[in-house]
C-alpha cells in the first residue's frame, strides 16, 4: 500500500501545525484545513484515506463534518481530535462512524498509535473487500471501539478500597438489567456521576445517550420544557418545537443528578411519565413512547426530605429500585495514594510537565486529612501543587492543607457549620470578583453545587454597586 494521505481539520493552528508536522517527518502524504469547507475542497481534489478532525469549530462542527463525510465520502476513515469534557460526543461521534479519537493534549506517540490503528484497520478493509465479506468488517470494527471505550472507563475510575471495589461491583452488577431505577447517594465531589457513567456504558443500552440534566442548574421556568419538550407556541418564546430530555435520551439513560432539588409539582409528572412511559410535550397532543433507564443522584438525605414531605414518597420508590451509596474519601483513605499518582500523571500530561514525585509525608498527612470536598478537593489540591511547586518533588508546603489547629482559631470564630459554610462561600465570591466557576473551583465543589447553596443561603451573586 502507497504512503497513507492524510488531512488534518482543525481551526487551532498551533494543533495542525502539531500534527502535520509530526505526519510529514514520518513521510505520511499530509494536507492541513483550517476550516470543513477548505477541507471539502481538498477532498474533492486530492485522494485522502484519513481525516483527521476537531470536534469544536465555529463554522460547522466536527460531528456534522463527519455525518457529511459518511454519506459522501464513506471509504474515508476519520479520527477524531476530543478535548477534555468531550466524552458524549467522543462516543456519538463513534456512534456515527469514527474510527478512532485523539483527546486533548496528545503526544506525537498517540498520533502514531491513532494512526497505525486506522492504517491496519484500512489494510484489513481492503483485504476484505476483494472477499465482499463486508459484515465482518463491521464487527471488527465495534469491538474495537467498544474495547476502547471499556479501557478508558476503567482506567479513569480510580479506587483499590475495598469500599470503593465494592461500589463498584454493585454499579457493574446492576449494569446487568437495563432498566432498574438506580439512585446513588454521596457526599459532594464523592464520584456519583462517574459511577452513573460507569453504569450507562456497562449496560446494553450503551450505544445510546448518556443524558445527565440538573434541577438545580436549570431555571425553574425552564425545568418543565427541558424534561419534557414543547411544541412551537406553546408559550411565549417558544419559538419552535424542542425536544425533551425524555426523548432525547431515547433508548439510553436519562441522569437525574441533584434529584432532591426538584420541584414539587414537577415530581409528580415526573412520576405519570415513568410509570406510564409516555411523554407529551408541553402544549402538544401526541404522546410519545419512551424507553429510558433513571440513574439519579443526589448529595442530600433524601429519607429526611421524604419524611417532611419536600419529596414524593411515591416517587421516591419508583426511582430507588437500587440504592448505591458512594462512601466519603475520609473513610477510604487507601484511596487517596493512587488517585494522587492519578491525577498527578493526567495533570503533568496536560500541562506538558515530567510527572513529579510526592514526599511520603504528604500521603501522611492527607490520610489524616477530612477532605469534605471528597476526590474532586483532592483532585484540586494536586493540581495547585503542581501549579505552586517549589521544587522537583511536591512536599507538604506545595499542599495547602488548609487545617487550622482548634487553637489558633480567629477571635470571634463560630463553631456553626453553616455560617462558616456562609462565610466561606462569600470570601471566595470576593476573592474572585463574583466568578461563579473561579469561586466553585476555590472552594473545591462543582458549579452546580455552589450554585445550589448560593440559592439557599439567598447569598448576593452580583457586586453592590457602590
Ligand atoms: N474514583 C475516582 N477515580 C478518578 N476520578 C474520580 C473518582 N471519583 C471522583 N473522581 C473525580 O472527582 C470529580 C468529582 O466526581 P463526580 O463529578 O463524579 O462527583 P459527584 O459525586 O457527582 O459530585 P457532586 O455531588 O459535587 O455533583 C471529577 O473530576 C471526577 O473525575
Ligand atoms: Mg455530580
Amino acid at each position: 500500500m502507497d504512503a497513507l494521505s492524510v488531512l488534518v481539520l482543525d481551526d487551532e493552528k498551533k494543533i495542525i501545525d502539531q500534527i502535520a508536522g509530526f505526519l510529514q517527518k514520518k513521510k505520511y502524504q499530509t494536507f492541513s484545513a483550517s476550516s470543513p469547507q477548505e477541507a471539502f475542497a481538498i477532498m474533492e481534489g486530492q485522494h485522502i484515506d484519513i481525516l483527521i478532525s476537531d470536534i469544536m469549530m465555529p463554522e460547522m462542527n466536527g460531528l456534522e463534518v463527519l455525518q457529511k463525510i459518511k454519506a459522501e465520502k464513506p471509504s474515508i476513515e476519520v479520527i477524531m481530535i476530543s478535548g477534555h469534557g468531550d466524552m458524549d460526543s467522543v462516543i456519538e461521534a463513534m456512534r456515527r462512524g469514527a474510527v478512532d479519537y485523539l483527546r486533548k493534549p496528545f503526544g506525537p506517540l498517540d498520533i502514531q498509535l491513532a494512526i497505525e490503528r486506522t492504517g491496519k484497520y484500512l489494510n484489513l478493509q481492503n483485504t476484505l473487500k476483494r472477499t465482499q465479506d463486508r459484515l465482518h468488517i463491521l464487527e471488527n470494527r465495534n469491538s474495537l471501539i467498544s474495547r476502547e471505550l471499556e479501557n478508558l472507563i476503567e482506567k479513569e475510575f480510580i479506587g483499590s478500597s475495598k469500599a470503593i471495589r465494592n461500589v463498584l461491583d454493585l454499579a457493574l452488577k446492576a449494569a446487568e438489567d437495563k432498566d432498574i431505577s438506580i439512585m446513588i447517594t454521596g457526599e459532594n465531589g464523592t464520584g456519583k456521576e462517574i459511577i452513573a457513567r460507569i453504569i450507562h456504558y456497562a449496560s446494553t443500552r450503551k450505544e445510546f445517550p448518556f443524558y445527565p440534566i440538573n434541577s438545580s442548574a436549570v431555571p425553574e421556568t425552564l425545568l418543565e420544557s427541558e424534561f419534557f419538550g414543547h411544541v412551537k407556541g406553546a408559550f411565549t418564546g417558544a419559538d419552535k418545537n424542542k425536544h425533551g430530555c425524555f426523548v432525547l435520551a431515547e433508548g439510553g439513560t436519562l441522569f437525574l443528578d441533584e434529584i432532591a432539588d426538584m420541584p414539587v409539582n414537577l415530581q409528580a409528572k415526573l412520576l405519570r411519565v415513568l410509570e406510564e412511559k409516555k411523554v407529551k410535550q408541553i402544549g402538544g397532543n401526541r404522546e410519545i413512547a419512551v424507553d429510558v433507564r433513571i440513574i439519579s443522584a443526589t448529595n442530600c438525605n433524601i429519607d429526611d426530605l421524604v419524611r417532611e414531605k419536600k419529596f414524593r414518597l411515591d416517587l421516591f420508590h419508583r426511582i430507588n429500585t437500587l440504592k448505591i451509596d458512594v462512601p466519603p474519601l475520609r473513610e477510604r483513605s487507601e484511596d487517596i495514594e493512587p488517585l494522587i499518582s492519578y491525577f498527578l500523571q493526567y495533570f503533568s500530561r496536560k500541562k506538558n510537565l515530567p510527572v513529579l514525585r510526592v514526599d511520603k509525608n504528604v500521603i501522611t498527612e492527607l490520610k489524616k486529612y477530612p477532605f469534605p470536598g471528597n476526590v474532586r478537593e483532592l483532585r484540586n489540591m494536586v493540581e495547585r501543587a503542581l501549579i505552586l511547586r517549589s521544587g522537583e518533588t511536591l512536599d507538604l508546603k506545595d499542599f495547602n492543607l488548609n487545617r487550622l489547629p482548634l487553637s489558633d482559631m480567629p477571635v470571634g470564630f463560630s463553631y456553626n457549620l453553616e455560617k462558616q459554610e456562609i462565610e466561606t462561600i462569600k470570601k471566595a465570591l470576593l476573592k474572585t470578583d463574583y466568578n461563579q466557576s473561579q469561586a466553585a473551583r476555590l472552594l473545591g465543589v462543582s458549579k452546580d453545587a455552589l450554585f445550589r447553596r448560593i440559592k439557599k443561603y439567598h447569598l448576593e451573586i452580583r457586586k453592590e454597586l457602590t
